[in-house]
C-alpha cells in the first residue's frame, strides 16, 4: 500500500513509523512532515488544507490510504472532499466533526444518549451568562468556548470574578472570534484524567489503547496548559472492571448514538475522560488521535495498525492488553507555550539507544537538524514496569542537547495517582 500521512507533528511521525513497520506498507509520504519523518518517508511541501492539492498528490503518487493527523482539515471537510477519490481516507466526515468542533453539540449529544458527562448549561446571550454565574454558590466552575480554540478555550474559574472575566473575554470581546461567542458552563469534576483511543468504522471499532497526558508546562501540573508535555501508556490505574464500564457507558453508547443519528463515523475517536467517584465521565471528544499520546501508544502496542485499519475483522471492540509500559517525555523550547526561540542545532540523537525519538518541531537546514517549534522532540522508552520505563527515558533524554531545551521531570511519577492506585 502507498500511504500519505497528513500533518507535521510528533503524532504524525509516530503514525508513519507505526504503519511503515507493517509488511503491507510499500511507500510512505508525509504532507508536510518534519525533520524526523524525512528519515522514514518522503516529505511533500504544501498546505494540507488545500484539498485540491491533496487530491493531486493522491493521483500523482497513486496513494491507496490517507491518514489524517490534525483536526483542522477534518473540520474543514477533507473526508467529504476526498470521498470519491481512488484512495481510502482515515478521517471522519465533517458531519461528525461536531464532536470536537462544537462543545455545545457534543454535550447535547452526550445528554441525549445518556453518556456520563458533567452537568451543563449553554449560553448564547452574554447577559444571561452573567446572571447565571452571579448566583452560583459552588466553585470552581468550568467555562468552555463552543468552537475550536487551539486548546485555549477551557477555563476553570475559581470564583465569580474569574468567571465574569472569562465570559467578558469569550462572549463580549470575542477573544476567539465566533468560536467563543457561545459557551458551555459546566460542573467541575474531581477525579483522575485519562484518555482512550479507538479506530471506528460505522458500528465496528477497535481500541488502539489508553494513556495519560500531561498538559501543564511545569512539574506538579503548574504553569500554563500546553499541547502536552509527556505521556504514560497504558493508563496506570485502569482495571478490567473500569475498562468494562468505559466500554459500556461511553464507547458503545457513543457509537450507538452516532448510528441512531444516521451518522457514519470512520476514523480515530479520542475519548478525554475523568475517572470520578461515580465512574467514568467524558470531558471531551476529539475526532483524531492525541498528541503526544499517540507517540507512546504506538510503542506500547505491538499489533500491526495498518492491518487493523484495513481488515474489517479487527473491528471487534477488544481492549488490548500489554506486557509493558511506556513513558514519553516531550522536549520543548524553553518558554513554550508562550514565547520561545527556534533555529538551534539538535545534537546527541545518535547516542540514544534505549528509547525511540519522534520529531515534532524540527527541520533539516544545511544538513543540520534544528529546532523549529515549541514542542521539538518526543522521547519514548518502554519497560516491564512504570519505574523501569521512567528511569530509562530520563537517562536517554540527558544525551540530547539543544539550546534552551526544557522538559518536565515528573512524567510517570506515581505520586500523581496515590489516591487511586491500591
Ligand atoms: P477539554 O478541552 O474539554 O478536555 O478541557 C481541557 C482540560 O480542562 C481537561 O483536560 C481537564 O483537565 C479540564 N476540564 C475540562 N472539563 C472539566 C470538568 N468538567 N471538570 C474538571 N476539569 C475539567
Ligand atoms: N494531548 C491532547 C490532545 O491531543 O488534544
Amino acid at each position: 500500500m502507498k500511504i500519505l500521512v497528513i500533518g507535521k507533528g510528533g503524532r504524525e511521525h509516530a503514525l508513519g513509523w507505526k504503519v511503515s513497520s507493517s509488511p503491507l506498507c510499500k511507500k510512505l509520504y508525509f504532507l508536510p512532515g518534519n525533520g524526523g519523518t524525512a528519515t522514514i518517508g518522503q516529505n511533500i511541501e504544501g498546505d494540507y488544507n488545500d484539498f485540491d492539492f491533496v487530491k493531486s498528490i493522491i493521483d500523482d503518487k497513486d496513494i491507496d490510504l490517507v491518514i489524517v493527523g490534525p483536526e483542522d482539515p477534518i473540520a474543514n471537510g477533507i473526508s467529504d472532499y476526498l470521498l470519491n477519490s481512488k484512495s481510502r481516507i482515515i478521517a471522519p466526515s465533517s458531519q461528525v466533526a461536531f464532536l470536537e468542533s462544537s462543545k455545545i453539540m457534543a454535550k447535547r449529544f452526550m445528554k441525549k444518549y445518556n453518556i456520563p458527562t458533567a452537568e451543563f448549561q449553554v449560553f448564547v446571550d452574554y447577559n444571561e451568562a452573567v446572571r447565571y454565574v452571579k448566583q452560583i454558590k459552588k466553585w470552581p466552575l468550568v467555562i468552555k468556548a463552543d468552537g475550536l480554540c487551539g486548546g485555549k478555550g477551557v477555563v476553570i474559574a475559581e470564583n465569580a470574578e474569574d468567571a465574569l472575566n472569562t465570559i467578558d473575554d469569550f462572549m463580549k470581546n470575542g477573544r476567539f472570534g465566533a468560536a467563543s461567542r457561545r459557551i458551555v458552563v459546566e460542573e467541575y469534576l474531581k477525579g483522575y484524567e485519562f484518555s482512550v483511543f479507538a479506530f471506528v468504522d460505522g458500528d465496528g471499532y477497535t481500541i488502539l489503547g489508553d494513556a495519560i497526558d500531561y498538559k501543564p508546562a511545569l512539574d506538579d501540573d503548574r504553569g500554563p496548559n500546553t499541547g502536552g508535555m509527556g505521556s504514560v501508556s497504558p493508563c496506570i490505574f485502569l482495571t478490567d472492571g473500569m475498562k468494562r464500564e468505559v466500554k459500556e457507558k461511553i464507547i458503545e453508547r457513543t457509537i450507538q448514538g452516532l448510528g441512531s443519528e444516521g451518522l457514519h463515523y470512520k476514523g480515530f475517536l479520542y475519548f478525554g475522560l475523568m475517572w470520578t467517584e461515580d465512574g467514568p465521565y467524558v470531558l471531551e471528544y476529539n475526532v483524531r488521535m492525541g498528541d503526544p499520546e499517540t507517540q507512546a501508544l504506538v510503542m506500547v502496542d505491538r499489533r500491526d495498525w495498518l492491518f487493523l485499519f484495513t481488515e474489517p475483522s479487527s473491528l471487534n471492540g477488544k481492549w488490548p492488553s500489554y506486557n509493558r509500559t511506556c513513558v514519553e517525555v516531550v522536549l520543548v523550547s524553553e518558554g513554550y507555550p508562550l514565547k520561545y526561540e527556534k533555529g538551534f542545532e539538535i545534537q546527541g540523537l545518535e547516542d540514544v539507544k534505549d528509547a525511540t525519538v519522534f520529531h515534532a518541531g524540527t527541520r533539516i537546514m544545511d544538513n543540520k537538524l534544528i529546532t523549529w517549534g515549541g514542542r521539538v522532540l518526543n522521547v519514548v522508552a518502554c519497560g516491564k514496569s512504570l519505574s523501569e520505563a521512567r528511569e530509562k527515558v530520563y537517562r536517554e533524554v540527558k544525551k540530547i542537547r539543544f539550546k534552551n531545551m526544557f522538559y518536565r521531570r515528573d512524567i510517570g511519577d506515581e505520586k500523581r495517582w496515590k489516591g487511586i492506585l491500591s
